[in-house]
């Protein structure tokens, strides 16, 4: 039964990722002039810094594709090549779109303290996604496993913070602006906490102290 719910959520966490990936590559049609439903406050930040906002808005959406396959087992076990091969494009992504994504958040629709969420959150996700790397290169590989966890935690913002708007537009929020304020904690924080506790109970199960 146990086995059946983490697969379930496997396969949603996929097919939410893959969805939000492609959505997103409608930004990649911005510099031939084609501005696909994207948001006043979104495209002004694009208009002020396009080098940074849009190598982040293209390239962050492939970490996001990439690592939504690396948790299921039958591929690590059957394809460990195309394991390795689709880690290393997520590794590069993330560094690549976190640093276009800091370089953003100084500029971020929300003001100011919606920028120091999103700069918090690609400092993290950054150091996280590089120490993930060497856990694997130095073959520590339950220390890979973790901070993947925790890095894909934060990847997967991307996908809760559009799940998000919705919710606070019927809370009486104007637009994406107005919201992201909170959007830039609310995103990805209690991804985060959630999959520490996971790890937690998974550690304690582990290690006999709780019945599985
Ligand atoms: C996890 C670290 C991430 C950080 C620090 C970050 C940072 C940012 C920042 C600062 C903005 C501008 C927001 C604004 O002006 O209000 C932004 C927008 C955007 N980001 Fe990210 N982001 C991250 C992850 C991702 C991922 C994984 C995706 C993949 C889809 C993504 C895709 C986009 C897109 C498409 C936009 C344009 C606005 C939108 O469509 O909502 N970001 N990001």
């Amino acid at each position: 039964m146990g086995s059946r719910i983490s697969r379930f959520g496997l396969y949603m966490m996929a097919f939410l990722s893959v969805g939000t990936a492609l959505y997103s590559m409608r930004f990649a049609a911005i510099p031939a002039g084609v501005w696909l439903g994207i948001d006043d406050g979104i495209r002004s930040v694009v208009e002020r810094i396009p080098l940074s906002a849009l190598s982040h808005m293209i390239v962050a959406p492939i970490a996001l594709f990439a690592g939504a396959f690396q948790f299921f087992g039958s591929i690590r076990a059957h394809r460990p090549a195309l394991h390795r091969a689709m880690g290393r494009v997520y590794v590069v992504a993330c560094v690549v779109a976190g640093i276009a994504g800091l370089a953003t958040a100084l500029h971020a629709s929300g003001g100011p303290i919606a920028g120091l969420g999103f700069g918090t959150l690609a400092v993290l996700w950054i150091a996280v996604t590089v120490g993930a790397w060497r856990a694997a290169v130095m073959r520590k590989f339950d220390l890979h496993r973790l901070l993947m966890r925790f890095s894909y935690a934060m990847t997967f913002g991307a996908v809760t913070l559009r799940l998000q708007i919705p919710l606070f537009i019927m809370a009486g929020y104007a637009s994406y602006s107005d919201v992201s304020v909170w959007l830039a904690y609310t995103a990805w924080i209690p991804n985060v906490i959630v999959v520490g506790l996971w790890s937690m109970v998974e550690a304690l199960r582990k290690s006999a102290l709780m019945p599985a």
